[in-house]
């Protein structure tokens, strides 16, 4: 069985506690490989490499950077089906959404290559004559990435494209049951060109090597995707400088009666059993207007039951495993809790029976917006169905969570639109769309307890990874006091 290794200066090495751990495939269990349970020691040698990395990375002109960005994104893309193949083997999702996630990693790479001839500043007049005002980026430093394993290439690409193009350096530390796509993403980046030093891979679990990176005072910057209990954690316990996180979301989705009913269940079905439910911005609440909600639900339980749950590799599978056997505990327990609660199972509510960790797709409806099912992330296939009066209603039922990434609304009506648009407390809203598939180029985030403020994706994803310096230029060649020497005008 083979081991993989760290990635530290350039090298690929073995971790100094002589450990390792094993990844596997959700859908059978069998081993993948094994990967190194990295120590504090490993993580001083990559905070060591960064820093030198960083040196000269970061002296390197911004399009320079850019042109190596290309070639990342080209390499991804010459390795597509691989990487794919390998996505669906270590993570589960199906094939075809596994090529979007290497897809979203080309996309981005390509975005951010080109940001290396933008990385825009302003530039405004003076108060003063003869005074010139501008702002610059300049880079953070060391960034340490902790990224999760539901988009297992597209996440690590969204972070480590936007810290390098501004000229920071990397310590990549992947969730413990992706390691081999972070080491395969690694591997291109270094026959993309990029110098030594300046990206560093250390594999291991959260509670031990995680724990290390977030007390690490040699560091400038923490960007993490994951959950809230470990969002929440790091900000807590560290004393980084920068911290950047992404933590989940409670998404809805509100169907009005003047709705396009085919069109929402397409989207509901999408958006909630789309990676078998475990992305961030997953359909995780279904908020139907009165009027409509028997015929809706009669639709969508109708395209539910065709769904076909299997290996992802197979073309014809529509929902492939969950990740980890924990993942089936923990969405018994909230199918437990929501009938204990009073809200009506309508199906699934079972493990699969066949090898693997595969759950049949979960629909509860007559739910309330207090119970447990109507709140918390599930983060597997898994539908609570809650119904409004009104688009009044709807709204307050959406906002009645302490998430706000995603969320969607399904209505003809163009005031319906806009009041769901402006009064939706979330990153994202999306009409007659469901609550997934954002594009690299634009911003992505989340408010209240999804998030800390920070972007990611387009223009704003630049700003996690770079710092403003505001810069004056006084060429009057004489003492000019800003607010006290004002220019009179006669
Ligand atoms: C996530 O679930 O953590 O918008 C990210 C989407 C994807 C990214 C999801 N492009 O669903």
């Amino acid at each position: 069985m083979d081991v993989y290794q760290n990635f530290i200066d350039g090298k690929f090495i073995n971790s100094e506690s002589g450990k390792t751990f094993a990844s596997i495939n959700p859908s059978n269990g069998k081993i993948l490989g094994y990967f190194q349970e990295s120590n504090k020691k490993d993580l001083d040698n990559a905070v060591k490499s960064a820093w030198k990395g960083f040196k000269i990375w970061s002296n390197i002109p911004a399009p320079k950077r850019g042109e190596i960005l290309f070639n990342v994104s080209r390499l991804l893309k010459e390795n597509k089906e691989r990487l794919s193949k390998l996505v669906t083997t270590e993570m589960g999702k199906v094939i075809s959404e596994a090529q979007g996630d290497v897809q979203e990693a080309i996309d981005v790479f390509e975005y951010m290559a080109g940001e290396g001839r933008r990385l825009f500043g302003t530039t405004t007049p003076s108060e003063l004559r003869n005074k010139f005002c501008m702002t610059i980026r300049r880079p953070l430093g060391v960034t340490a990435l902790i990224t999760p394993w539901n988009f297992p290439i597209a996440i690590p690409a969204w972070k480590i494209s936007a810290s390098l193009i501004c000229g920071n350096s990397i310590i990549l530390k992947p969730s413990s049951d992706t390691p081999l796509c972070a080491v395969e993403l690694i591997k291109i980046l270094d026959e993309a060109g990029i110098p030594e030093g300046v990206v560093n891979l250390i594999t291991g679990k959260g509670e031990e090597i995680g724990n290390e990176i977030i007390k690490e005072k040699n560091i400038s910057c923490i960007s993490f995707t994951g959950s809230r209990e470990v969002g929440e954690h790091i900000l807590k316990n560290s004393s980084v400088y920068k911290i950047g996180l992404e933590m989940g979301g409670k998404n809805p989705i509100i169907i009005m009666d003047d709705a396009n009913l085919d069109l929402a269940v397409d989207g509901v079905i999408w958006g909630g059993f789309g990676t078998t439910g475990q992305r961030c911005t997953a359909a995780s609440r279904v908020i139907v207007h009165k009027d409509v909600k028997k015929e809706f639900e009669e639709m969508l339980l109708k395209k539910t039951k065709k769904l076909k749950i299997g290996d992802g590799l197979k073309e014809d599978s529509n929902i492939g495993p969950l990740i980890a056997e924990r993942s089936i505990h923990k969405i018994d327990f909230y199918v437990s809790s929501g009938k204990k609660e009073g809200a009506q199972l309508l199906c699934g509510g079972k493990r699969a029976k066949m090898d693997g960790f595969f759950y049949e797709p979960t629909i509860f409806t007559n739910v309330k917006k207090e119970m447990r099912i109507a709140k918390e992330e599930i983060f597997g296939p898994f539908i609570s169905i809650i119904t409004c009066k009104d688009i009044n209603e709807a709204i307050a039922i959406s906002n009645s969570v302490d998430y706000g990434l995603s969320s969607s609304i399904y209505t003809e009506n163009i005031r319906n639109s806009f009041l769901a648009i402006e009064k939706i407390e979330a990153g994202l809203t999306y009409i007659n769309s469901s609550t997934i598939g954002s594009e690299v180029h634009l911003p992505f985030g989340g408010v209240k307890s999804t998030g800390n403020g920070i972007r990611e994706g387009g223009q704003l994803g630049i700003d996690e990874f770079s710092e403003i310096k505001t810069v004056y230029i006084d060429y009057s060649n004489k003492l000019q006091r800003a607010q006290i020497d004002n220019v009179t005008i006669k």
